[in-house]
């Protein structure tokens, strides 16, 4: 977790770092802080909370002649959030500065003997042994003390450092954690993502896996461990600016909630083209290995596990082959029964999910082709699998995961109509048919969305409930197990998710007169089980409030309240009706006054297990 940002050039840069920061916010928000050379010393500036604390420490403070300086975003792992734990970190002379992002693993151990040699730590943190260590080997070479350091250390990372006797240079280093350059003229900066320096420069360089680099005003190096050159390219990103913004919406999530038509298009574009089909560009993995799989092994965390799980029912029917699912926290420390025809599938929406990777790695060593599907390109999953998908969502700022999740879903299915074609599991016409049937989806998305005004006035109707609980079958289940996050993470209310037919087994007792209970009863084979377990809801004087098909008008005889979505096949159905979900929980949050875009606790991209 956490964000990481770092310039050198020629221009004034305490405002390029805070602006640089503001865009990484998402990365983490319980403290920050900056350090800059200014006047030949390095100044350090940090505040509790998130970016408006640091602004306000700002004010009067901007070191206008600073050209050099680190900036970071902390999501605390190590160390309560309080100023002395907020980064930059220094050494003991003040000399040193550094910010990290990730854990270093062995830190205690390091920490005991740097104290016994004198060194005195000032916060609670894992990361402040870098400095300290640079300290200790440095000898007039930041790049040389930067690389011992790095052999020092254990766990994953990416930091970078500066030195006030070096009033141009940034070095460091980075393993498994995420590291990007951006070059510009007379200047570099250094970030943990590319919104970071996307206003100033679209030319990027991406620090490898076990690197190091160095940066001057002058050009950009990238090492191996042993200082060996190496070449890099630099890439052009044609990300929108404007993307990083609001665009109007008066929060990140609700324009993220609108851009799903446009998610779904983006993902789906090219790959099913109209002479009929399905194209993988980066499958990589042979339609003969895909032809031999006997079982899929989804892993994800959160979200996209809620993805996964929809998968699970998609892949089966139409590719034939066993699905199995885990989180995938659980997963890497069990004893998964996995082998060469078994096709592992990570599901991570920053690619940087750290239990998602290790499952992906643990998977590989057991020889099981991996696939990844994930948002960002070049991520470390992309690095960790024999084949991606990417889904093409866009840049996503709000925590709770929206227009990723459905492009997500579309993901899996075109995976899974990929695998039925590679394995003649579907006649070329029932793949084309639900093809043209997923064409239409983001059509139907967008006409829903003219609709949200229903969900409001429902919410203002529940926001002060204590507690929802929500019920679903096949498809459904995945859905209310997302619906439920979405209002507990970014509302804070309790929630309970169940497979409808579980529900007489224990969680019928939480309910009471007037509960709320949401109900995915949209059409499909399962609807009128559904139906039956909404008649057992209303026996306990509980409030139905059902998602529904459209045309559906029955369904208003056994709820309170319905929001319709338009009406698509069983297996898409899920790409519509999470979608009436999603705005439930952002009005309830609303309504209550909750930060939806940054809820508390949480970071966007979890990169420690
Ligand atoms: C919830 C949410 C999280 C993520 C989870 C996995 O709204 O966004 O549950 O889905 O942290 O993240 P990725 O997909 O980046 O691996």
């Amino acid at each position: 977790m956490c964000g990481i940002i770092a310039y050198t050039g020629t221009r004034s840069c305490t405002d390029l770092l805070y602006q640089g920061l503001r865009k990484l916010e998402y990365r983490g928000y319980d403290s920050a802080g900056l350090s800059v050379l200014s006047g030949g010393r390095i100044e350090v500036i940090r505040a509790v909370g998130n970016m408006d604390s640091l602004e306000k420490e700002l004010e009067g403070n901007g070191h206008s002649d600073a050209r050099l300086g680190l900036g970071h975003t902390r999501w605390a792992t190590h160390g309560r959030p309080s100023t002395e734990n907020a980064h930059p970190h220094s050494d003991c002379t003040g000399n040193v500065s550094i910010v990290l992002n990730g854990i270093i693993e062995n830190y205690v151990n390091l920490r005991s003997e740097l104290a016994a040699n004198g060194h005195e730590f000032t916060s609670e943190t894992d990361a402040e042994v870098v400095a300290h260590l640079i300290e200790n080997h440095y000898n007039g070479d930041l790049l040389e003390a930067v690389r011992l350091t790095y052999a020092d250390i254990e766990g994953h990372f990416a930091f970078c450092a500066i030195h006030s006797g070096h009033p141009e240079l940034i070095a460091g280093a980075r393993k498994e954690c995420p590291l990007l350059i951006g070059v510009g003229k007379d200047e570099a900066f250094i970030a943990s993502a590319i919104p970071a320096f996307l206003s100033e420069t679209r030319d990027v360089i991406v620090i490898g896996d076990e690197e190091l680099f160095v940066a001057t005003p002058a050009g950009v190096t990238i090492m191996d461990l042993e200082k060996n050159e190496l070449e890099r390219e630099v890439t052009q990103v044609n990300w929108d600016v404007d993307a990083a913004e609001k665009a109007g919406f008066e929060t990140f999530m609700r324009k993220e909630i609108y851009e799903q038509p446009d998610s779904l298009t983006d993902t789906i574009a090219g790959r099913l083209p109209d002479g009929g089909g399905v194209v993988l560009d980066e499958m990589a993995i042979s339609d003969e290995v895909l032809a031999g799989i006997d079982k899929i092994y989804i892993v994800a965390c959160g979200t996209s596990y809620h993805a996964g799980m929809v998968g699970r029912y998609v892949l089966e029917n139409w590719s034939g082959v066993a699905v199995e699912l885990d989180v995938a926290s659980e997963f890497r420390y069990r004893d998964p029964v996995l082998s060469p025809s078994t096709l592992v599938v990570g599901i991570s929406q920053s690619g940087e999910t750290a239990d998602t990777l290790a499952a992906m790695r643990q998977a590989r060593k057991l020889g099981s082709k991996v696939l990844a599907i994930t948002n960002i390109m070049g991520s470390q999953a992309t690095r960790d699998a024999d084949g991606v998908i990417y889904t093409r969502a866009g840049l996503e700022i709000g925590v709770a995961a929206t227009k990723s999740h459905v492009a997500q879903i579309a993901a899996i299915h075109l995976l899974a109509l990929y695998l039925a074609q590679a394995r003649g599991a579907m006649s070329a016409g029932e793949i084309d048919g639900i093809a043209s049937e997923l064409k239409a989806v983001p059509e139907l998305l967008q006409t829903y969305l003219r609709h949200e005004a229903t969900t409001h006035e429902i919410a203002k109707r529940y926001y002060q409930q204590p507690f929802f609980l929500y019920l679903g079958r096949g498809v459904g289940l995945p859905v209310c197990l997302e619906g439920a996050l979405k209002l507990k993470e970014i509302s804070y209310i309790p929630t309970e998710a169940y497979a409808a037919g579980e529900m007489k087994h224990g969680p019928i007792a939480l309910l009471d007169e007037g509960s709320p209970v949401v109900v995915v009863a949209t059409d499909g084979h399962v609807y009128d089980k559904v139906i039956s377990n909404i008649e057992e809801v209303r026996a306990r004087s509980a409030a139905v409030i059902a998602v529904a098909t459209e045309g559906n008008e029955g369904i208003k005889a056994y709820s309170d309240d319905v929001m319709f979505v338009p009406a698509t096949s069983e297996l898409l159905s899920p790409l519509l009706s999470v979608v009436p979900l999603q705005l439930l929980a952002y009005h309830i949050a609303q309504l209550k006054g909750c930060n939806v875009d940054q809820p508390r606790n949480l970071a966007k991209t979890v990169t420690v297990e």
